[in-house]
């Protein structure tokens, strides 16, 4: 192109000191003897460091640009010569997600005018790998399905909590339980109660909106390799109960159930995905409100499994939520276990808000998920569950509180829920608080819920 032009577009980007960083953009007007009127000069960085996140975001500021320019199309040139480590399979997944994660936006609520255009429908990659085309397409229809049911999280946490009740959380359930090789139970109140789920009953009494929990199973077509648990935090607005928080702190509180988005976000792509495994979604949906049936700090309740907690603080409410979860799950003798939940603060003061805590009882579950958080480009780091710790959960008159010290509130978090987890069951708990939600726009999400933790789960379960 450039030597098309007599060499306009060095001189113009040489005096303007283009760097060509990743995410840098520059539009040039042409007259138009290329067949086009316009071209998008975009950086990428220096080629070592092209991994699957910088492909990602590079797609991911492709798709602005072509939007910003109301093209209807985009041809991607497929790097081949880049990293081995990126084969044909991870570079047409990561094209596919950073596009179909740029293009998200969230307007149900908006009037059409103030909704902003998006032209691009539809994206090809030209490849002269040959041997890998096959294999770059499957990457590509991955990538996509991966995006989309992460866009499908970010909806469920952007919807409003007075819309995303725990009922309508439990429909949404329902709707990905018409797909083939998924079926749901849903247990309403009374059932709720037969099992003895105290605990979660505790958090559901002070709302209008009565609780709902949600079990989903999703069956390959032969014989399972594993049965593998996912239980996700669905807490649909946490005002902390009537150990009421700030306001400010209660104005992103919708999006306390984002540990079940993810876990919805994954279910509804596995039908299509086919893993060889048996997946379980479980979550215990509720609000945790202030009104006068509410619990109040002092009261004991318990478990389904007998334990009593005594809750001192009502808005350390999820662990109480996920505890009888936890206790569900294990009836059903799976062989791993996986939490996602927005479950502390501290979290989001010890790692900032792009990246989760995770900790466990098996090391492997714990390295596995986060190499596929590396594949993802999502973030998790390791917190340590330290015993010592668990002196401060001991409760005077009762088996527990669900408060620990004053410090290490990610980790007294996970050691309450420890106390419910059968020591044999690999299990591991991501404490999402800080990248479940961003405030500013990121390279390929928009402010607001993020969905993130799907596809860090979903290569999980294509990896067993
Ligand atoms: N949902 C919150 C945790 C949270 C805080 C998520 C900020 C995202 C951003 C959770 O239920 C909570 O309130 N936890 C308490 C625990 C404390 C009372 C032990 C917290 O972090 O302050
Ligand atoms: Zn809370
Ligand atoms: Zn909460």
């Amino acid at each position: 192109m450039d030597d098309s032009l007599k060499g306009f577009l060095t001189t113009l980007l040489k005096r303007e000191d283009f760097k060509a960083h990743p995410g840098d953009a520059r539009l040039i007007d042409i007259p138009e003897v290329l067949g086009a009127k316009a071209i998008v000069v975009m950086g990428i960085g220096e080629a070592k460091k092209i991994d699957r996140e910088v492909l990602r975001k590079f797609a991911a500021a492709a798709l602005k640009q072509a939007n910003k320019v109301k093209a209807k199309k985009i041809s991607y040139e497929d790097l081949s010569f880049l990293d081995p480590s990126l084969n044909s399979l991870a570079r047409g997944q990561v094209i596919a997600e950073g596009v179909t994660l740029a293009q998200y936006t969230f307007d149900d609520y908006r009037s059409e005018k103030q909704a902003p255009k998006k032209t691009v429908s539809h994206v090809e990659v030209i490849t002269d790998d040959l041997t890998g085309i096959k294999n770059m397409q499957l990457g590509f229809s991955r990538g996509q399905i991966f995006a989309e049911s992460t866009n499908f999280a970010r909806s469920l946490i952007n919807i409003p909590a007075v819309d995303m009740t725990p009922k309508r959380l439990a429909d949404e359930a329902k709707k990905i339980a018409k797909q083939p090789g998924i079926s749901i139970k849903v247990l309403e109140k009374k059932e709720i109660e037969r099992l003895g789920m105290g605990l979660y009953l505790a958090v559901a009494k002070g709302s209008e909106q009565p609780p709902y929990f949600v079990h989903l199973t999703y069956k390959p077509s032969g014989k399972a390799k594993k049965k593998i648990v996912i239980i996700g935090k669905a807490v649909t607005f946490d005002s902390g109960g009537l150990s009421l928080k700030p306001p400010n702190s209660m104005e992103t509180m919708k999006d306390d159930m984002s540990g079940s988005a993810a876990m919805l976000g994954v279910m509804k792509a596995l039908s299509a995905l086919k893993p060889s495994v048996e997946v379980h979604g479980i979550c215990a949906a509720t609000e945790n409100m202030p009104s006068g049936a509410a619990e109040r700090p002092g009261d004991i309740a318990r478990a389904m499994n007998g334990k009593t907690v005594e809750i001192l603080n009502t808005d350390a409410e999820g662990r109480l939520t996920l505890a009888d979860a936890i206790c569900y799950a294990q009836k059903l003798k799976p062989d791993l276990m996986i939490n996602a939940a927005t479950l502390t603060g501290a979290c989001v003061v010890a790692l900032g808000d792009l990246c989760s805590g995770i900790m466990g009882n098996n090391q492997d579950l714990i390295q596995d998920l986060i190499h596929c958080g590396k594949e993802a480009g999502e973030k998790l780091w390791q917190m340590p569950l330290i015993e010592e710790y668990k002196e401060e959960l001991k409760s005077p008159i009762a088996d527990l509180k669900n408060v620990g010290g004053r410090w290490g509130g990610t980790i007294n978090g996970g050691l309450f829920l420890q106390e419910f987890v059968d020591s044999s069951i690999p299990w591991a708990h991501v404490d999402i608080a800080g990248p479940s939600w961003t405030e500013k726009e990121l390279a390929y999400c928009p402010r607001g819920g993020t969905g993130h933790l799907t596809r860090t789960l979903l290569h999980f379960l294509l990896k067993q």
